[in-house]
């Protein structure tokens, strides 16, 4: 099994009688999703997506991606939430944080469309000045705010830079395959366009068009990213937690919200690994917070962090469980060398790798926050590479399934993600809305 889950950091936090008790919700929360007869069961399209996907399209994308490496130089993913995590994650993993900064014969990959800021927006076009552009804008509904104002700026920049002709070119869409404006507008225009399967929501959706066209940009194999998850699908299949780390995963994080841990805290040690902790945060965030109920998910990076919720994770309130994923090989090493003078004091550490350092760094670590109050798991990924990676990303969304299961809500809707958008509209004087527009006003105090 590629991903191993230690669990004796969780002695004297939750008993042997604890973990007998949850198997068998364990295996009804199984058995409701394979059975696919549970809350939500309209979006189970990426139970089987690493082996049931659609050939022809991963052959477009690979296609599509070959292309845009050869004639462009920046390109563009546009989208949000779902439509845009699992990309960013999955390249700043496999490549580096560092990747657009890195020497490659691949191209730049910005992401916009993830927020409404003039600002970040603007520089981003500033940085397109004089290089050649493509775009592809993601997103499953076609109408999300926030990467329909994104579109809409850099299709008038290409339009405007390379004509109208050569922009379509340039252009990618991702989005559902009959609905939405988007795709109205795609077909219009003769966009190159790839689906985001009906039955496959947003959060769920990285090993479908939305994240494989931005990552094979990239240049990183994607064949070896699904058969990561096919292997994953494989194994993780046994509803007995004891042979399933993933459903083990699911129960541990249960058992400890149920004693009052309100926080899990996703921990790395790896700066690579920032953004799979931002994807993992929409994932459970999403899937677990509603009826007034679920572990609210929070990360941090080690040890840099511990310089600054170090301390709160120490001695704070007792709100927290942590996570921790280890890589077990780091991707470079570097060694310590002697210093003749020794003026730092640190030639006790001659010869040793940072890796090793790091992994002492997780031990001490590891046992001061158990000693504070605060239970632990640790997830060890071998290395880093597309196979374990998309092992990993299937093993968090089973699990996620099942832990929100295991919590008695549908993990696979989002009501609340609506309100705000509501509010905005009313307060933008979009039609049909006014009635709330005054209503909103008022309380505003305009
Ligand atoms: O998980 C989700 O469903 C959301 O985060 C969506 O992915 C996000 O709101 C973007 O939606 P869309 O792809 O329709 O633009």
């Amino acid at each position: 099994m590629s991903i191993t889950l230690e669990t004796k950091y969780l002695d004297g936090f939750v008993r042997d009688h604890e973990w007998n008790a949850i198997q068998p919700q364990v295996t009804a929360a199984h058995e409701l999703l394979h059975s696919g007869k549970g809350p939500g069961n309209d979006f189970l399209g990426w139970v089987d997506l690493p082996v049931n996907y659609d050939k022809e399209e991963f052959a477009r994308i690979q296609a599509a991606a070959a292309r845009i490496q050869q004639d462009t130089d920046i390109f563009i993913a546009i989208g949000i939430g779902g439509s845009y995590l699992g990309a960013r994650a999955a390249i700043e993993f496999l490549k580096s944080p560092n990747y657009n900064a890195k020497k490659k014969n691949t191209p730049d990959v910005y992401f916009a469309g993830n927020s409404i800021s003039s600002t970040a927006l603007s520089e981003l076009l500033e940085l397109c000045e004089g290089k050649r552009v493509s775009i592809n804008v993601i997103s499953k509904s076609g109408t999300t705010t926030e990467p329909a104002i994104a579109f809409r700026v850099f299709r008038e920049y290409l339009e405007k830079t390379v004509g109208a002709e050569e922009a379509k070119t340039r252009i990618y869409v991702t989005t559902d395959k009959a609905r939405g404006t988007l795709k109205a507008l795609a077909d219009r225009e003769g966009y190159e366009t790839v689906v985001v399967p009906d039955d496959v929501g947003g959060r769920f959706s990285v090993l479908t068009a939305v994240g494989l066209l931005p990552i094979a940009v990239a240049g990183c194999d994607i064949a070896a990213l699904m058969a990561g998850a096919a292997k994953a699908r494989q194994e993780l299949d046994d509803p007995d937690m004891e042979k399933n780390p993933c459903y083990k995963y699911a129960a541990a994080r249960n058992i400890l919200y149920r004693k009052g841990r309100q926080v899990e805290l996703m921990v790395s040690y790896e700066p690579c690994y920032t953004m799979m902790n931002e994807w993992w945060k929409q994932l459970y965030g999403e899937s677990e917070g509603k009826d007034g109920k679920g572990l609210f998910p929070a990360s941090v990076v080690f040890s840099t962090d511990l310089h600054s919720l170090g301390q709160f994770v120490q001695d704070g309130s007792n709100i927290l469980m942590e996570t921790v994923v280890l890589i077990d090989k780091a991707q470079k090493e570097l060694t310590i060398k002697n210093d003749p003078e020794n003026v730092d004091g640190l030639n006790f550490l001659t010869g040793r790798t940072m890796a090793e350092i790091n992994e002492k760094a997780f031990e001490g670590t590891v046992l001061a926050h158990t000693d504070g109050g605060t239970p632990n798991l640790v997830l060890h990924v071998p290395s880093v590479c597309e196979e374990e990676l998309g092992y990993l990303i299937y093993f968090f969304e089973k699990a996620c399934a099942v832990s929100g299961y295991m919590l008695g809500v549908n993990p696979f809707d989002q009501p609340g993600v609506e309100s705000y958008k509501k509010n905005m509209f009313a307060l933008l004087g979009k039609p049909g809305y006014e009635a709330e527009k005054a209503s909103l006003e008022k309380r505003l105090g305009r």
